[in-house]
């Protein structure tokens, strides 16, 4: 019996296919966001796999005939789903992948980018003051109340972007992690089995309040998790990318063909 999947799975025949048709759907809900609330929230992942993606959103703002098309950068407030704690400078920093691929090819600055702080002495402090910098920007402007900025308490960011490891980690919410199961806050520091090993996540109900959810997967090495996480055939605390279950909004699994295997 085929398996039940959960959200919407795109197969692309490779990864810098799904890169590019990412990137035409990011842009297109930036736009419709930006054209109805004045604002585009986004939440990046990091990781390896969206730096293409990253890469291409930059020159569509930049280069080739529509240049000035895609992302309307100054109505857009960018985040980061999870770090690792080490400085900003380090290669294994998420905030550098993104300011080499996207934020330094820029010409026009963003309404806002928050990366996680990671100069502070205790990851915990670190995960309490990111919070505190996203109740400041969720929290509805006075008498701006209408601005959906909130859904149930929790902060929904128009777009989040996510990856997912081949144990079936996202962000840095890791199998077995007590993190998983977090309802309170809305960001925690994690400890992993990955380097480096001191992380800091968004928790699972910040990523399921989100509008849109959009996972990128792309290699062979990811089709077991792939499966498991998309038709929620296992545990999430086993595989942490099968807690993701949109309280409303869209799931989509970006995949290729070597990652998609049999689902494809
Ligand atoms: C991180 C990411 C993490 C990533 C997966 C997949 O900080 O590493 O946020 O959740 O998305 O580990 O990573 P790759 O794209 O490098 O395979």
């Amino acid at each position: 019996m085929a398996d039940k999947l959960r959200g919407r799975l795109l197969v692309h025949e490779s990864a810098e296919a799904l890169s590019l048709a990412a990137a035409a759907a990011v842009s297109d809900v930036a736009q419709q966001c930006a054209a109805a609330r004045g604002r585009f929230t986004l939440c990046l992942a990091g990781g390896d796999t969206p730096r293409l993606l990253y890469q291409l959103l930059a020159q569509q703002h930049s280069e080739g005939p529509d240049a000035g098309a895609g992302i309307p950068w100054e109505q857009t407030h960018i985040f980061w789903g999870d770090e690792r704690f080490v400085p900003a400078d380090d290669p294994r920093s998420n905030q550098r992948m993104v300011r080499e691929a996207l934020l330094d090819h820029l010409r026009v600055a963003p309404a806002g980018v928050f990366p996680i702080p990671t100069t502070l002495p205790d990851p915990q402090q670190a995960a309490a003051a990111y919070e505190a910098t996203l109740r400041a920007e969720f929290a509805p402007p006075a008498g701006d109340a209408q601005l959906p900025l909130l859904a149930d308490g929790w902060p929904r960011f128009d777009l989040m972007l996510l990856g997912l490891g081949a144990d079936g980690h996202t962000a840095s919410l890791f199998p077995r992690s007590p993190t998983l199961r977090e309802r309170t806050r809305w960001v925690v520091a994690a400890h992993s089995s990955a380097d480096p090993s001191v992380r800091i996540s968004l928790s699972l109900p910040v990523l399921n309040h989100s509008a849109r959810i959009y996972v990128l997967v792309a290699g062979a090495a990811k089709a077991v998790a792939l499966r498991r996480a998309a038709t929620g055939q296992t545990d999430p605390e086993l595989t942490p990318a099968a807690g993701l279950r949109p309280v409303d909004g869209e799931l989509i699994w970006w995949v290729d063909t070597a990652a998609a295997g049999s689902l494809g």
